[in-house]
């Protein structure tokens, strides 16, 4: 819980364009899904920043185009300063060592028809400089053990785990070459809700224990709250709003934050001052909307929300410094709207 380190990553302007094609001979480009369009954030040395918005709006794009599984269409991504977004061979290698993923589904993510001590380990492969030959199952077993798993779990297969003990070899799998940074993209998602809270408990625990930096997806707000130190909102391939946790879930100015909000569960259901429920389906982000991409199921649009795609940056008459709503928010017409109580209950 250190939001104030040095800057790890900075992701400025990220595109990921996926081309749409006719024709199976002779393919021509008819289109293209916009699955990023223009993602700009920060992660700094130590943090967590939840990056959360509904299913479809990009978040899996971003998570591995920071991994480097895919190539950023346009934009930049650096790590330390470096610019990382189109390195190759052997400097690519050494980056990624510090910039691991988690992946959502730990059913389909883990290779069936090897161990445990194999999966984990497979990373050696790779660096055997972090860990030898003859030291791998050593490795392997104290890896085991600090995600919470009996050591001598070494030679089984995955089916032989249930959800929660399988995402914790996931986990034991990305901290194996010690890295700096774990991109987590919905680690919880799968799993019973009794488990979520002990498998988000071991990833803030590790982050203790290790000093790692976080990006934690997910696509409601509730999960992420109490892990992250920011929070980026993501629509239809762009950000919202990115602020505090405070600022996000007690000072909201984004329309679509706020409707976010109103869903997320309360322990007083009459507690909560309103339920926004959203007009209509998410666009496709193959023809994403004029103007600002949440006209379509904005109860707030205008003329100049068709017109104009809105700025992320702190609106003008937010920008008193220190006061909580003085945070960026890409609206037109931003305005703070309690939609929860906040934790005090006041
Ligand atoms: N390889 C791909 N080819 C074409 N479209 C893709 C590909 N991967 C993702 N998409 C599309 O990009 C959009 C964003 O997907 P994704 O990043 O997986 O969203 P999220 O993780 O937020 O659910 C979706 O419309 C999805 O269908
Ligand atoms: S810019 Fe307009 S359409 Fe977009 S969120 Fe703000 S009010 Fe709604
Ligand atoms: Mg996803």
């Amino acid at each position: 819980m250190r939001a104030d380190g040095e800057a790890l990553l900075e992701v400025r302007d990220l595109v990921k364009h996926y081309p749409l094609t006719r024709g199976i001979l002779f393919k021509k480009q008819t289109g293209a899904v916009h699955a990023v369009d223009g993602v700009s954030f920060e992660l700094r040395r130590g943090e967590t920043l939840g990056i959360v918005g509904e299913s479809g709006c990009g978040k899996s794009t971003v998570a591995k185009m920071l991994v480097h599984l895919e190539r950023p269409t346009a934009g930049h991504i650096r790590y330390k300063g470096e610019d990382i977004t189109r390195l190759s061979g052997r400097a690519l290698k050494a980056v990624r060592r510090n910039i691991q993923m988690v992946f959502q589904d730990p059913y389909t993510s883990l290779n069936p028809r090897m161990t445990v001590g194999d999966i984990i380990g497979e990373p050696f492969d790779i660096h055997p400089e972090v860990a030898p030959k003859g030291d791998r199952r050593r490795k392997v077993r104290e890896l085991l053990d600090v995600v919470g798993l009996n050591p001598e779990y070494i030679n089984r297969y995955p089916h032989q785990f249930s959800g929660g003990q399988r995402q914790r070899i996931g986990i034991a799998r990305g901290l194996a070459l010690n890295p700096e940074i774990i991109i987590c993209d919905e680690p919880v998602s799968a799993l019973d809700v009794s488990v979520q809270a002990q498998v988000v408990n071991l990833l803030a625990r590790l982050q203790q224990q290790f000093e790692l930096s976080y990006v934690f997806i997910a696509h409601d707000l509730s999960v992420v709250r109490h892990i992250s130190d920011r929070v980026a909102v993501m629509y239809l391939g762009k950000l919202a709003e990115v602020g505090t946790d405070v600022q996000i879930y007690d000072h909201p100015t984004h329309p679509y934050t706020q409707a976010l909000l109103s869903a997320v569960p309360v322990p007083d259901p009459r507690a909560r001052s309103e339920r926004i429920l959203l007009a209509g389906d998410v666009p496709s982000p193959a023809h994403p909307p004029s103007g600002c991409r949440f006209r379509t199921r904005c109860w707030k649009a205008q003329p100049k929300c068709t017109a104009e795609v809105p700025p992320l940056e702190i609106p003008e008459w937010f920008r008193e410094p220190g006061g909580p709503a003085a945070h960026v928010s890409a609206c037109h017409f931003a305005e703070e709207r309690s939609v929860v109580p906040n934790e005090t209950g006041a």
